[in-house]
């Protein structure tokens, strides 16, 4: 990480003229379990991973702000007064969004000084690892230390999802930005979405012989669009028709009235929701009574919900998660919001590059491009450094 901090430092110097004020990261997540449950008030169980995005901040006189890149060419700038969703886009619409945003939760964007960020990730773009997410975390903790904000990190995750939702265009939920600022090395953050409140969960993979691999399938995903916002909007039906608040208000015990109110889909995306809801539960279980062994018919029982059930995996997630789970894995499951990005999968050490030959194999011989494949571990969240 210092390599990408100095990095960051040199690079904000070279466009702005000045060392910055100082530098915040936060990580990208992987889920591992608990999929779409966010946005019906229900449980997930992400961990922050060991990819960040850095953002290094300069102090301005004025009310300006500035955000710099390197994966971008050009330098965005905007009177902080003057922010608004609707003048937001590209990249520059997720740090741009965490200001605009942060003025909705009570800073006062006429008064606060202005200020020049430059950013970097670590974090693979479009992979489902929550680039975006990362972006949004870092740029919150710098702007609420150096605004004096005193915002707590839930109320930052909702000025994230908030800057997501409004200044992206992407409605999702509360997941990503959880993980990113609550993550903790080797811990799972279990998160109940209606509440906020969350416990740590110690993964204990190292210590099991197990690693959790990535494999990103490169097919590229994009939650302002289409998929993402029609589950959203069927598992909203859903809750209206069986009458409860949201989706997390209801059990397994409520499945045969669900078969008997709701259409054929609809009852389908319920189900998915109703029971990775309970698979998160009982993963977090299975964690603290048994350890990681124990988990793996629960991440390939989620993915096969989200196959049939939710119908947001495509061919290639598929194919990593069954070839994983033939050639040793433990368990293995697409992560994040699907429609492309990666699946996860357990593997034991000494396994692990059995699985990613054959799954090369297995991607090579059905003609579809090489996926990247590489392994994370669980990691501290958003911070100073
Ligand atoms: C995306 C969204 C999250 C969550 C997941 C699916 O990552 O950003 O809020 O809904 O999809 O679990």
């Amino acid at each position: 990480m210092s390599d990408i901090r100095d990095e960051v430092a040199a690079g904000f110097q070279e466009i702005y003229g000045s060392a910055p004020l100082g530098i915040w990261s936060a990580p990208g997540r992987a889920n591992l379990i608990g999929e779409h449950t966010d946005y019906n008030e229900g449980f997930v169980l992400p961990f922050a991973i060991n990819r960040r995005t850095v953002v290094a901040l300069g102090a301005r006189e004025d009310g300006v702000i500035r955000v710099a890149s390197a994966f971008a060419d050009e330098v965005a700038e905007i009177a902080l007064s003057e922010l608004a969703p609707e003048r937001l886009r590209d990249w520059s619409a997720y740090p741009l969004g965490v200001a605009w945003a942060l003025g909705q939760y009570g800073a006062d964007l006429g008064a606060v000084p202005g200020v020049d960020l430059y950013i970097e990730s670590t974090v693979p773009v479009g992979a489902g690892l929550s680039s975006s997410a990362a972006i949004e975390s870092a740029v919150a903790v710098a702007l609420n230390e150096v605004w004096q904000l005193g915002l707590s990190l839930q109320t930052l995750a909702r000025v994230g999802q908030l800057a997501e939702n409004k200044a992206v265009g992407a409605p999702t939920g509360i997941m990503d930005q959880s993980a990113s600022l609550l993550g903790r090395h080797d811990q799972a953050v279990f998160l109940d979405c209606r509440s906020l409140e969350s416990e740590l969960v110690e993964l204990g993979f190292a210590d099991a012989g197990l690693e959790l691999l990535v494999i990103d399938t490169g097919v590229s995903h994009d939650h302002s669009t289409g998929g993402y916002a029609a589950r959203r909007a069927s598992c909203e039906l859903g809750a209206r028709l069986m009458g409860v608040p949201a989706l997390r208000d209801l059990g397994v015990e409520d499945l045969p009235r669900a078969r008997d109110v709701l259409d054929d889909e609809t009852f389908r995306r319920v189900r998915h929701i109703i029971t990775e809801n309970q698979r998160v539960i009982d993963t977090v279980t299975a964690l603290r009574t048994e350890g990681p062994l124990a988990i793996g018919d629960l991440l390939y029982d989620s993915h096969i919900s989200m196959r049939d059930d939710f119908e947001i995996s495509v061919s290639e997630l598929d194919l990593a998660v069954e070839t994983a789970q033939a050639n040793g894995a433990i368990g293995a499951r697409m992560t994040g919001g699907g429609f492309g990005g990666a699946a996860i999968a357990l593997v034991p050490s000494e396994g692990i590059s059995r699985i990613q030959v054959a799954i090369d194999g297995a991607f090579a011989e059905h003609g579809f491009s090489q996926p990247t494949m590489f392994t994370v571990t669980a990691s501290d969240g958003a911070g100073r450094n």
